[in-house]
């Protein structure tokens, strides 16, 4: 029993007291990525385990220690999406996107699942808003997509992250870059972990995100991609610093910076937070040119991000940073007897049908409790239904925070609560100081009501 009342290791619920603050940072990111023209695309949850092997690369850590894998009944293997990008460049392929206008800018909600250590800020089933921009091979672009991270970080006014950017190089420069690190953990391969001895044959740069700590001590001082790059990717690495100075993004050239996966060609960069721990990143992502063809596409330059919601709340409410408030509800409608009830059930369609938040007693609870369940609720005007009030049709509009009640027509208590709530949102603008110069009459004529 204790079993099915405990959530999974390294999973969390999101009740709906914080709901409201993931929809508002989800709904910020697809805005500002909107704005630069990217569009949502929806991807599954499994893919075949191959995918992520082939796309992310069976030497990182991701493929070799943390994905959740399962045969199904059909005895194929399926991997739970680890990250977004695969899935993505994968329906690029399949659904033959590459024939649109391109670049193709896509972005992304998805949940990802790895079997890692929970810890603050690291969990096994997370979320991430990513986005991906196919076919450019323009530095413009990097400097783009970089931007648009920036911009979402300060459109919901997050301070203080560090942007670190790197240059890991294209296949080309790489042969030398390879060589070098070999030859560098050759000297200490007694040391080095039992993966990382495969590793060093395979790929020797995945060595460099080892999470083993006496791995990492090593790789701390091994040789750097950046002094090993080819002209061109050089010459990209130098014009994509000339665009963020252009817009006067700042950024720290990180040499260190390889990230775990293993797509990456040329500029890598990272958003870090010193305030929520050790796992600080907050996004990260990079040019992948090599991706799309690896994948059986056609040659298609790319790039893109991905930013870990979880990370980005925890950094937000340790910052105290504003969120919009919850809804509430803005009339309840507390009843008496079954006439009532069938009058109040009639008002709240009507009023609901115009968007309005509107309840009213479905439990049977006498009048005080429905009283103490719509303070309770937060409720912005409450009104009480009787016989006498169906009788003499003329109820009672009570705003909740003022104190202050009115005497409305049953006939036209629609009407007389959209009047009552339209004044009270233009007398709160206007507190604001926000001059609305909106006459409510003119609001109200040509309405409904
Ligand atoms: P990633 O660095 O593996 O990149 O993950 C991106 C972000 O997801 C991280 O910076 C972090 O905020 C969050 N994240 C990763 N693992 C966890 C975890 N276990 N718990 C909580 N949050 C986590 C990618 O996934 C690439 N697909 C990004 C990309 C897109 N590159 C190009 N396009």
């Amino acid at each position: 029993m204790a079993l099915i009342t405990k959530s999974i290791k390294g999973t969390q619920d999101t009740l709906p007291s914080e709901s409201h603050k993931v929809r508002f940072v989800e709904q910020t990111a697809l805005e500002v990525a909107g704005n630069c023209g990217f569009r949502e695309i929806r991807i599954p949850v499994f893919e075949h385990t191959e995918l992520f092997q082939r796309g992310v690369g069976d030497t990182t850590d991701v493929v070799q220690k943390e994905m959740y894998t399962f045969l199904d009944k059909g005895e194929r293997s399926i991997t739970l999406r680890p990250e977004g990008t695969a899935g993505v460049v994968r329906s690029f392929l399949e659904n033959g996107l590459y024939n649109e206008p391109m670049p193709q800018k896509l972005c992304y909600l998805v949940s990802c699942y790895r079997y890692e250590k929970p810890q603050a800020g690291r969990l096994r089933e997370f979320h991430q808003f990513g986005l991906e921009c196919l076919g450019t091979a323009s530095p413009a672009a990097d400097a783009e997509v970089i931007g648009i991270a920036n911009d979402i970080f300060n459109f919901l006014g997050v301070r203080g992250l560090r942007l670190e950017i790197n240059s890991i190089g294209c296949p080309a420069c790489r042969k030398d870059y390879h060589k070098a690190l070999r030859e560098y953990f050759e000297n200490r391969k007694g040391e080095l972990c039992h993966t990382c001895l495969d590793r060093l044959e395979r790929n020797p740069m995945r060595i460099l995100d080892c999470k083993s700590p006496v791995c990492s001590e090593i790789a701390k001082d091994a040789p750097k991609a950046l002094d090993y790059l080819c002209d061109e990717c050089r010459t990209h690495f130098d014009s994509v610093q000339t665009y963020l100075r252009a817009m006067e993004i700042p950024f720290t050239v990180e040499p260190s910076i390889v990230r775990g996966l293993d797509y990456y060609t040329k500029t890598v960069f990272e958003f870090v937070s010193t305030e929520i721990g050790a796992q600080g990143t907050v996004c990260g992502g990079g040019r992948y040119d090599g991706l799309v063809e690896e994948i059986g596409g056609a040659h298609t330059p790319a790039l893109g991000f991905a930013m870990g919601i979880e990370r980005l709340l925890l950094l937000m409410d340790k910052q105290g940073l504003p969120f919009p408030e919850r809804e509430k509800c803005s009339l309840y409608i507390a009843t008496m007897g079954e006439k009532a009830s069938f009058k109040a059930a009639s008002i709240a369609s009507v009023l609901r049908r115009e968007g309005v938040e509107v309840q009213f007693d479905v439990v049977g609870r006498s009048v005080k409790a429905q009283m103490k369940y719509a303070n309770k609720l937060g409720a912005a005007f409450t009104v009480v239904i009787g016989d006498s009030e169906l009788e003499s049709g003329i109820v009672r509009l009570k705003n909740m925070e003022s104190g202050e009640e009115n005497e409305v027509a049953l006939e036209d208590f629609e009407g007389a609560f959209m009047r009552a709530s339209l004044s009270e949102s233009l007398k709160g603008l206007e507190d604001l100081g926000v001059g609305t110069g909106i006459d409510l009459d003119s609001i109200m004529n040509g309405n409904l009501f």
